[in-house]
């Protein structure tokens, strides 16, 4: 069975892995991707987005803009993590093709209409684009088999003390997804720290040819970040695992729980409050990824970037 999916994201390291295990994956039908304002500014986390599809040969993927602030708070981008161009390391031509006219709203709603079956939608940027869609098309629930999100955490932040980067970019979309009714697959820090990328990785995938190069490249930049920030020489591959959960839900455990986003506060802005031991009467509204199987992780990832150059 072939899962259509669509991906919204901010490349962004991560992402661009995330895309790349995306179009190695027979069982999945990647029906478009669309970008928002996050690790970079749109026009960037756009023009990476078309790079990374042109380099892997599939052009073909149709890519709509969306979103070029959060829906209430300031536009902040991650070049500290991700670098000036957010796809900083390799030397990637800029792209040739262009975004389709269409906003990444459209694009997504048309999409979902369309699909002969439920379409599973994958967000690993701030959740902009996707609460615009539910404020847009309020039926649009109907076609979505799911929302796998990469985002949150319940015990940690990366931006903040108290939050990670795609919620706290823009919490109240999150807290609009979450709200939202629609089965949801939280795939949070907790899970994506536990499973990272060494360099022996990268040096398999080095070898692999032209697309294992540039995932080589990514982790040389990706990972000073994460010495610098940890003091390890690994790094999390986040975006990616959340694809890899859609392709195999057993690499991931997750709990059926309560999350609330916290919009209120300065202190813990975009925390996802996640109700781990039943503390309140709230009902759970989304699958809590709790613990990942990283070795399994790394035998599905690493063979199918490089399957990617082998054809
Ligand atoms: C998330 O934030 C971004 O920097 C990454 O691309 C990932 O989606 C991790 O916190
Ligand atoms: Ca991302």
């Amino acid at each position: 069975m072939i899962t259509p999916i669509l991906i919204d994201c901010d490349p962004g390291h991560d992402d661009a892995i995330a895309i790349l295990l995306a179009l190695a994956s027979p069982e999945l039908e990647l029906l478009g991707v669309t970008t928002v304002s996050g690790n970079q500014t749109l026009e960037k986390t756009t023009a990476n987005t078309l790079r990374v599809l042109e380099l892997a040969g599939r052009a073909d993927v149709a890519v709509a803009a969306g979103a070029g602030r959060p829906l209430l708070r300031e536009r902040f981008v991650a070049d500290y993590v991700h670098g000036k161009t957010g796809l900083d390391g390799p030397a990637l031509p800029p792209p040739r093709g262009a975004a389709v006219p269409e906003h990444a709203v459209d694009f997504l709603a048309a999409r979902i209409a369309e699909a002969d079956e439920r379409v599973t939608l994958i967000p690993v940027g701030p959740l902009t684009n996707v609460a615009l869609l539910l404020a847009r098309y309020p039926e649009i629930g109907d076609g979505i088999e799911r929302i796998v999100l990469m985002g949150g955490a319940i015990a940690e932040g990366n931006v903040t003390p108290a939050a990670e980067f795609n919620i706290w970019a823009d919490p109240e979309a999150a807290a609009r997804v979450f709200a939202s009714g629609i089965d949801v697959t939280m795939i949070g820090l907790d899970v994506t720290h536990a499973a990272r990328m060494t360099r022996e990785h990268a040096e398999r995938l080095r070898a692999a040819g032209a697309v294992g190069t540039f995932v080589a490249e990514l982790f040389d930049f990706f990972s000073l970040f994460h010495l610098r920030q940890y003091g390890i020489d690994s790094s999390p591959i986040h975006d990616a695992v959340a694809v890899a959960h859609v392709l195999d839900p057993t690499l991931v455990a997750t709990e059926r729980r309560n999350v609330e986003v916290e919009t209120q506060s300065e202190l813990c802005r975009g925390r996802t409050v996640v109700d781990l031991w039943r503390r309140t009467e709230r009902e759970p509204n989304a699958h809590v990824g709790v613990g990942i199987d990283a070795e399994r992780f790394f035998d599905l990832l690493l063979p199918r970037l490089e399957s990617l150059d082998a054809g």
